[in-house]
């Protein structure tokens, strides 16, 4: 990482780590709650295309306050599937501070995607929602996600892409991600930077067909893609080949 990217990635953590404790308040009134369907969706999702009653590990990247995790955890449980590890992941110790009173039997790891000390081909699935935007070094994280995963494991990505389209659905959400957000973020959280900074990520990110690109060239083969909710967030399936 060069001197810049260090800078950017230190900065984006250190925000996380101020809006930890609001975080988890912040996203329900953001999303009226429909952050929840999303995650939950995902899961299902994976859980079916996955096809067994049994794994060894799930790994939950950019896990923040653990949401991901605790729906990993009650999905599989609904469905009799047994996991014997769940394990989050994330540079904010903030953010897994809040998670670890939510989860505390979980296990937490201080690192990036960029960099995980985990074995080769040792999970299952490898999720990551509504983080990839924040991994500076992009192509290490999906890198990393490939070297992690076991052969045929999934790797599920949940994030608001750029939106390219000029309708007015795709107006009507950048309206409000880029209007009201950081007023509303901004009240509950009291740092307005913070959601500021949210859709300015989103607008300098990639479309959700770059990211299968991208997905493709580390051998992640996408096998679902749907966007959500007016195409604001896109879940990403895809498998190691
Ligand atoms: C918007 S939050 C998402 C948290 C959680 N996954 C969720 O769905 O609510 C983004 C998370 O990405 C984490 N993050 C930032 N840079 C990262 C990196 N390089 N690698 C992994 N996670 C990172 C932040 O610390 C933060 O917890």
């Amino acid at each position: 990482m060069n001197e810049q990217q260090t800078e950017k990635q230190e900065d984006i953590i250190k925000m996380f780590n101020d809006i930890a404790k609001t975080y988890d308040l912040a996203n329900r009134v953001l999303s009226m709650g429909i952050d929840k369907t999303w995650r939950r969706s995902a899961c299902n999702l994976a859980y079916n295309f996955y096809g067994k009653s049994s794994l060894d590990k799930i790994v939950d990247v950019a896990c923040g306050t653990g949401d991901l995790m605790i729906d990993w955890e009650a999905i599989a449980k609904k469905n009799s599937i047994e996991i014997t590890d769940i394990i989050g992941v994330d540079p904010s110790v903030g953010m897994m501070e809040v998670g670890k009173t939510k989860i505390p039997h979980r296990t937490f790891i201080e690192a990036g995607a960029e960099s995980m000390p985990l074995d080769d081909e040792s999970a299952d699935i490898i999720s990551i929602s509504y983080g990839i935007r924040n991994v500076v070094q992009r192509k290490e994280g999906l890198q990393e996600f490939a070297r992690v995963l076991k052969k045929g494991g999934l790797c599920v990505i949940l994030e608001f892409t750029k939106n390219d389209k000029h309708d007015f659905p795709a107006k009507l959400t950048k309206f409000y991600m880029n209007e009201l957000m950081p007023h509303i973020g901004g009240l509950v959280s009291k740092n307005k930077d913070a959601y500021t900074y949210l859709p300015e990520s989103i607008e300098s990110f990639i479309t959700t067909k770059q990211m299968c690109e991208e997905l493709k060239s580390v051998g992640l083969e996408p096998i679902f893609v749907k966007g959500y909710s007016l195409d604001m967030s896109t879940t990403f399936i895809a498998r190691k080949i």
